[in-house]
C-alpha cells in the first residue's frame, strides 16, 4: 500500500527522493517523509502530514544532500496519520534509518524486550521496531547486512523493508517479505522501490526481488542475497514503459487517460495470442502446458473491480465451456475457498500484489489446485506463486480506479474461455474465427465511444446532482452493472449498487424515487425483452433511466429517458465499449462534482493489507 524508495548515487539525493515518491503517491498518501546520509555522515530525517507536495515545500529549508537516502509515502494501517508515524523510522541514536511496507506481527512482545533495555519508541507504528532491532544487531556487528539478516530471523509477519546507517553511508540494505521490492539498475547509481514507476525517469533497467531476498545496494555495486546469507546471481530485466506511458499525456487525470488508452491497451492484450494465420489462440508455454490438464471446475478469485472481471469470466466460461465455475471474493476464498479435484483456479488481480488474493492463491496451492493468475505486473507475486501466469500488457495503471485494466481482463476470460471451448470440442470452427475475430474489432469500436463524448457529459451532468444510483444487466451485462456501480461510487461518492435487474423488485425498490436514477445497460439478447420488462416497472416508481444500448436498438427509446450508444456487434464484443461508457460517465460525473478523481479518499490502487 506505501510507496518505497531508496537511492544510492551522484544526483542530489533529496531531488532524486522527492520526484520518486511523487511517482508512488498513488499507492498511498496520508504522510511522507524523507531521510539522508548527509555530507557529514549524519542522518537528517523530515516528514509532513498529507500529500507530496507539503513534503516537498516543508523540504525546501532541508538542505540535506549526500550519498544516499530513503523515501515513503505511507497510508496507514497502523497508528494514526501522525509525523510521528510516518516513515522513515530511526532508531535511538538516529544511526538506523528504516522504511517498511507491511506488517510486523510480533512487534508489541519485541518492542517490551527492547523497552526494557531502554530503548525509546517515538511512534505508534509496528515498523519502528525494525530501526531499534537493526541498531541491537548493528552495535554487535557493525555490518548493516548483518544486522538486517539477523532483525528479519526476529519478525514475523510481512516486510518490503529498506535501512541505512551514517556507519556506512552509501549502503542502502533491502529485504523482502510478502511485499515487492525492485532495484532500479543505474550507472553509478542504483534505486531501490516498491514498484517501478518510481524510478522510471532514471533507469529501465530493473531486477525484481524474489521471496526472502536481501540486497545489498551501492552506487556500483549489487548484491543479492538468500535469506540463507549465501549469495545469489541476479537478473537484469529491461521494463518497455517509457515516462510518458506512466504520466497523463496532457489529460485532466490518470484516469481519462488511461480510459482513452483502451484501443491500445486491447490490442495489447491480444498482441501475441491471436494468429494472424488462423486465428488460433496461443499462450505463453507455461499456460499452454498448465490449460492441457483436463479439469473438471473453474473457481475464480478476486477483489473490487477485478471480482467483477471474474464474474463475467464466470459467464462467459460457463457458456463456453459447459465446465462449472465459482467466483469467490479472495478474503473469503482464503477461509472458505472449496477446491474440487481437478480443478483450475484462476486469481484476477491488476497489482499481483492484493494481499487477500495472493493469499487465496496460496491457500489454493496449498489444496492442490493448479493454478493461474492474471496480472498487469511483471514480476508480482502473483507471477511467483501461481503455476503460471498470463499478462494483461496493459502498461501502467496509476489512476486509482481501475479501467483499462478491467477491459484487459475481459479479453483475456474470453481468450482464456474461447482456448478450452475448442479444447473441449464445444465450439465449432466458425463460431470460434467469428468470436476471434470479433474480439480484433473491439479498438476500432471504443474509439466510436468517444466520437459520443458530448452526449455521455450531458448525461452525467444530470448524473451528478443524483445522491444515491442504481445499476442494472442481466447475464453478461449484471457484472458489468457492478462495476458501473463501483466506479461511481468510488470517486464520485455518490452511493451506487449493481443489481441483476430481476432482482431489484425483491428488496431495492423501496428506495426507487425521482431522485434515484437507474441506469441499464442492455443488448439485444436474450434478456432484452425482460430488460425492457424491469426498466418498464422502474420508470412507473419515478427513477429516470438512462440506458446504455446499441446503435440500431430502436425500442428503448420509449422506455429510457436517456440512451448512450455502443456500436451494435456480438454480445461478448459489446462488453467493453459498453463498460466504456459507464467509465466516461463515471469520471465526467466526478469532475462534475469536483472530486479528486485519481485519489479517491480512503482508498489506495494496491491493497497489500488484510
Ligand atoms: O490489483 P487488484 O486487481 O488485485 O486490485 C483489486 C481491487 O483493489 C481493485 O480492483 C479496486 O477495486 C479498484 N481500485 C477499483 O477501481
Amino acid at each position: 500500500m506505501c510507496g518505497i524508495i531508496g537511492y544510492t548515487g551522484y544526483r542530489n539525493t533529496k531531488t532524486v527522493l522527492l520526484n520518486c515518491l511523487k511517482r508512488l503517491e498513488y499507492r498511498g498518501y496520508d504522510s511522507a517523509g524523507i531521510s539522508i546520509n548527509n555530507e557529514k555522515s549524519k542522518i537528517e530525517t523530515i516528514k509532513a502530514v498529507g500529500e507530496i507536495k507539503i513534503l516537498e515545500k516543508k523540504a525546501e529549508s532541508f538542505s540535506a544532500n549526500g550519498p544516499s537516502g530513503i523515501g515513503h509515502s505511507r497510508w496507514a494501517t497502523h497508528g494514526a496519520v501522525t509525523e510521528e508515524n510516518a516513515h522513515p523510522h530511526t532508531s535511538c541514536h538516529q544511526e538506523i534509518a528504516i522504511i517498511h511496507n507491511g506488517i510486523i506481527e510480533n512487534f508489541k512482545s519485541l518492542q517490551e524486550k527492547l523497552t526494557q533495555k531502554g530503548h525509546i519508541f517515538k511512534s505508534n507504528t509496528d515498523s519502528e521496531i525494525l530501526a531499534h532491532l537493526i541498531e541491537e544487531h548493528y552495535e554487535k556487528t557493525t555490518d548493516l547486512k548483518k544486522a538486517v539478516e539477523k532483525t528479519i530471523q526476529e519478525i514475523t509477519g510481512s516486510y518490503a523493508l529498506v535501512a541505512m546507517t551514517d556507519k556506512e553511508p552509501e549502503k542502502l540494505i533491502a529485504a523482502r517479505k510478502d511485499s515487492p521490492l525492485v532495484i532500479g539498475v543505474g550507472d553509478n547509481e542504483n534505486f531501490i522501490a516498491s514498484d517501478v514507476p518510481a524510478f522510471l525517469p532514471y533507469t529501465k533497467r530493473v531486477i525484481f526481488l524474489e521471496e526472502g531476498d536481501i540486497a545489498e545496494i551501492t552506487k556500483t555495486k549489487i548484491q543479492l542475497y538468500q535469506s540463507d546469507g549465501s549469495k545469489k546471481e541476479h537478473e537484469i530485466n529491461h521494463v518497455t514503459w517509457n515516462i510518458e506511458d506512466a504520466e497523463k499525456s496532457g489529460f485532466t487525470h490518470y484516469m481519462l487517460k488511461e480510459i482513452y488508452d483502451q484501443p491500445e491497451s486491447i490490442q495489447e492484450a491480444l498482441r501475441g495470442r491471436i494468429s494472424d494465420f488462423d486465428y488460433s489462440i496461443s499462450f505463453p508455454d507455461a499456460v499452454e502446458e498448465l490449460l492441457s490438464q483436463p479439469f473438471e471446475s473453474v473457481s475464480i478469485v478476486a477483489c473490487g473491480t477485478s471480482y467483477y472481471a471474474a464474474l463475467l469470466g464466470k459467464y462467459l466460461l460457463e457458456s463456453l465451456t459447459s465446465l462449472p465455475v465459482s467466483v469467490t471474493y479472495s478474503s473469503e476464498y482464503r477461509f472458505f475457498g472449496k477446491n474440487y479435484a481437478h480443478s483450475l483456479v484462476v486469481a484476477i488481480t491488476q497489482s499481483g500484489e492484493t494481499l487477500d488474493t495472493l493469499a487465496a492463491l496460496k491457500e489454493a496451492r496449498k489444496n492442490g489446485a493448479s493454478t493461474l493468475a492474471i496480472t498487469n505486473i511483471i514480476g508480482s507475486s502473483a507471477t511467483r506463486i501461481a503455476d503460471a501466469y498470463l499478462l494483461m500488457q496493459s502498461g501502467p495503471e496509476i489512476g486509482v480506479a481501475a479501467t483499462k485494466t478491467f477491459t484487459s481482463q475481459i479479453v483475456l476470460m474470453a481468450l482464456l474461455s474461447l482456448c478450452l471451448s475448442l479444447r473441449y470440442d464445444k465450439i465449432g470452427a466458425d463460431d470460434f474465427h467469428h468470436h476471434v475475430q470479433q474480439l480484433k474489432q473491439i479498438p476500432r469500436n471504443i474509439r466510436k465511444i468517444f466520437d459520443t463524448i458530448d452526449e455521455i457529459k450531458h448525461v452525467a451532468k444530470k448524473l451528478s446532482t443524483a445522491y444515491s444510483a442504481f445499476f442494472i444487466g442481466r447475464g453478461l451485462w449484471y457484472p458489468l452493472a457492478r462495476e458501473g456501480a463501483l466506479k461511481l461510487k468510488e470517486i464520485s461518492y455518490i452511493h451506487a449498487e449493481g443489481f441483476p435487474a430481476g432482482e431489484l423488485k425483491h428488496g431495492p425498490f423501496a428506495l426507487l424515487t425521482k431522485e434515484t436514477p437507474v441506469v441499464a445497460i442492455l443488448h439485444k439478447g436474450i434478456t432484452y425483452d425482460k430488460m425492457l420488462a424491469n426498466i418498464g416497472e422502474i420508470k412507473a416508481r419515478g427513477p429516470s433511466v438512462i440506458a446504455i444500448a446499441e446503435d440500431d436498438d430502436e425500442d428503448i427509446e420509449k422506455y429510457a429517458d436517456h440512451v448512450l450508444r455502443y456500436p451494435t456487434d456480438g454480445e461478448i464484443e459489446c462488453l467493453i465499449p459498453a463498460t466504456v461508457i459507464l467509465q466516461l460517465l463515471s469520471y465526467y460525473t466526478a469532475l462534475y462534482r469536483d472530486c479528486p478523481i485519481d485519489k479517491p479518499r480512503n482508498l489506495a490502487k494496491s491493497v497489500t493489507v488484510e
